[in-house]
């Protein structure tokens, strides 16, 4: 007997029909960018043969290089979305300003944000990068659409997930009642259901840090690394491992599939940035994902999804993944503080 799969379009259906947790424009939002989503995975698939490869001569507002792959996902990203009538506006970590839904296509109710291509450093060397998108609804009550608009919590999210573009294409998705996932099927180019409420375990022996930062970090980050890399000898009494793939979704990817926990925290490096990852669309799609896969996602002090956004391209902490590592790592965060209050 063969097990039947659904395909993403009669999961987002039955989501909307059965369930009534979708709105219909929201179902076709999401199809819309699973769509450009496909085309950025072939447009990846084909890497010199399509020429993708490589700088594109220009950077983006947060002063980083951007390479050929970081406009193309863009440019799909937005052609996709701008004329089906769901959309206000889009905002991008591609792009300085929000880009509002022109004239001459009918203006909808939701906002998108996404990070068309995650781990950018990773594109020329073939190894998995990803799109990240999150979804809000345009607040009522007043004409027009501004910033102001966007700078929402991530509690607010209607729906949040990444697309990797790995050994497998594969889209993962929450709109608030779990997190799923969808491979895709390049001969019949849909998305297949592959995995349905998907569980971070609460515990874990492997994290991801950049090492390299080390001697930057603060107290915290660094007792709980020192902690784990005492292994069986030290206070956790078990060896840990390490991973490190410097693309976000990848990282997520591995935490949605087996468990572990994810820093990008603040550090010495830059005093003045609160971290490198951006809330917006970084911190709080995968906060959000995380966090309905039973995980924990906080700045080391507050929950990600809490945090209450002044601009657009802001920027966080990051530690995310099993629970109880999680929660570690802010209680090492808040005693640090207290004791710092109390000196
Ligand atoms: P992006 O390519 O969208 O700029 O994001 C890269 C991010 C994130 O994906 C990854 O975890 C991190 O930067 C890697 O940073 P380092 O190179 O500093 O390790
Ligand atoms: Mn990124
Ligand atoms: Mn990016």
């Amino acid at each position: 007997m063969t097990v039947r799969r659904d395909s993403l379009t009669r999961y987002l259906v039955e989501k909307q029909r059965v369930d009534g947790r979708i709105p219909p424009q929201l179902r076709l939002l999401l199809e819309v960018v699973a769509r450009a989503c496909k085309r950025i995975s072939f447009a990846v698939n084909k890497g010199e043969l399509g020429e993708v490869m490589g700088s594109a001569g220009s950077e983006n507002i947060q002063g980083e290089v951007q390479k050929k792959l970081d406009i193309i996902a863009n440019e799909t990203l937005i052609e996709a979305n701008e004329w089906g009538g769901h959309l206000a506006a889009m905002a991008s970590e591609e792009m300085e300003g929000i880009y509002v839904v022109p004239n001459r296509y009918p203006q909808g109710e939701y906002l998108l944000m996404f990070d068309p291509l995650d781990g950018s450093s990773n594109i020329d060397v073939n190894v998995s990068i990803g799109t990240i998108f999150s979804v809000l609804k345009k607040p009522e009550g007043h004409p027009g659409i501004h910033d102001s608009d966007f700078l929402q919590p991530g509690t607010q999210q209607v729906a949040a997930g990444y697309c990797i573009y790995g050994p497998q294409t594969t889209l993962v998705l929450t709109v608030g009642d779990g997190v799923s996932m969808f491979t895709l099927d390049r001969e019949q180019g849909s998305f297949i259901l592959t995995q349905d409420n998907v569980k971070v375990p609460e515990d874990t022996k492997e994290f991801a840090i950049n090492m390299s930062n080390m001697r930057h970090w603060d107290a915290p980050v660094k007792r709980y690394i020192d902690e784990c890399l005492q292994g069986t000898e030290g206070p956790r009494g078990k060896d840990f491992n390490m991973r490190w793939i410097a693309s976000m979704v990848s990282d997520v990817h591995r935490i949605l599939t087996r468990g572990g926990i994810f820093m990008y925290p603040w550090d010495k490096r830059e005093p003045h940035k609160p971290g490198k990852l951006r809330l917006m669309y970084e911190a709080n799609p995968m906060g959000w994902l995380i966090e309905q896969a039973g995980g924990m996602a906080t700045n080391g002090r507050q929950r990600i999804l809490e945090i209450e956004p002044t601009q657009l391209h802001e920027r966080v902490s990051v530690i995310l993944g099993s629970k109880n590592e999680v929660q570690r790592v802010t209680d090492y965060h808040l005693e640090a503080d207290r004791a710092c209050a109390q000196a």
